[in-house]
């Protein structure tokens, strides 16, 4: 293991422009429970694909509105962790650092990533379910209603959480960036991601110039196309990573 994380290391070193995309599995050791694992406790008899859908909130706006301030509550209690943080710090040392994630979490930013890309949107962002205008919780502030009413004068609508729902399109510029990103990196390190949720599963697959490398204790849908792979928690394997590098 020692010699792939000094493989993984000297192909950072040397990365001209790195892209680094992330899913679930970064935030596992912060305590966020991954996309695919059982639902925690009073959740764990919704499944999370119906509840992630425009037609799931459509139909029980107040437990999918629930849920997502329960999935809130989680993020808000944790801390970026080793991870996170070495991602950040990959940032100040290379000269160009582009984070792609899947995770609504902001756990990224937290930990001091500047550039990045959230595929999904944001869990702390809400949105008028009519016009898509966007809102904060502070827009939000006073009403007791679940979900709130748009603030808008006359609007009225629902308010929903600002995050991409299965069936529902990215946000066109960001995926365009997503891809321009990918497709300049000469370096891709994919972290914490089962690889089978499209657009970001095809991302590696624009990368054509890049190295790929992944960190994932489990192999992944995308482990075929790494060029080296280290089988472990990026938590723990990251920091080594850093530190075996020049
Ligand atoms: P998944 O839950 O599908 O996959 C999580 C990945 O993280 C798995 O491959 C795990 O092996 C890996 N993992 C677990 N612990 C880890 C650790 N400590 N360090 C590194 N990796 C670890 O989550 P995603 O691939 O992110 O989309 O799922 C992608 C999308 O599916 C989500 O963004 C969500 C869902 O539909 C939307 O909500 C639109």
């Amino acid at each position: 293991m020692q010699d792939l994380i000094q493989q993984v290391a000297d192909i950072l070193t040397d990365a001209q422009r790195l892209v680094v995309l992330t899913g679930a599995g970064i935030s596992k050791e912060s305590g966020i429970p991954t996309f695919r694992e059982a639902q925690q406790g009073l959740w764990a008899r919704h499944d999370p694909q119906r509840l992630a859908t425009l037609q799931g909130f459509l139909a029980n706006p107040k437990l999918v509105w629930d849920w997502y301030q329960f999935r809130l509550g989680l993020v808000e209690q944790a801390q970026p962790n080793p991870g996170h943080t070495a991602i950040a710090e990959l940032e100040r040392r290379l000269p160009h650092v582009a984070v792609i994630t899947q995770n609504v979490d902001g756990l990224h930013a937290r930990a001091g990533s500047r550039q990045v890309l959230e595929l999904h949107g944001n869990i702390h962002r809400f949105k008028c379910l009519r016009n898509h205008s966007n809102l904060s919780m502070a827009d939000l502030a006073g009403q007791e209603a679940t979900p709130p009413l748009c603030p808008h004068p006359g609007c009225q609508a629902l308010v929903r959480p600002d995050v991409v729902w299965f069936g529902e399109n990215l946000s066109y510029s960001v995926l365009n960036r997503a891809v321009a990103a990918s497709e300049a990196c000469d370096v891709m390190l994919i972290v914490g991601t089962s690889g089978v949720v499209q657009p970001a599963a095809s991302l590696p697959y624009n990368a054509r110039r890049a190295r790929i490398i992944e960190i994932n204790p489990e192999e992944s849908e995308l482990t075929d196309l790494a060029q080296v792979y280290l089988a472990g928690p990026a938590g723990e394997m990251l920091p080594q990573v850093l530190a075996a590098m020049r």
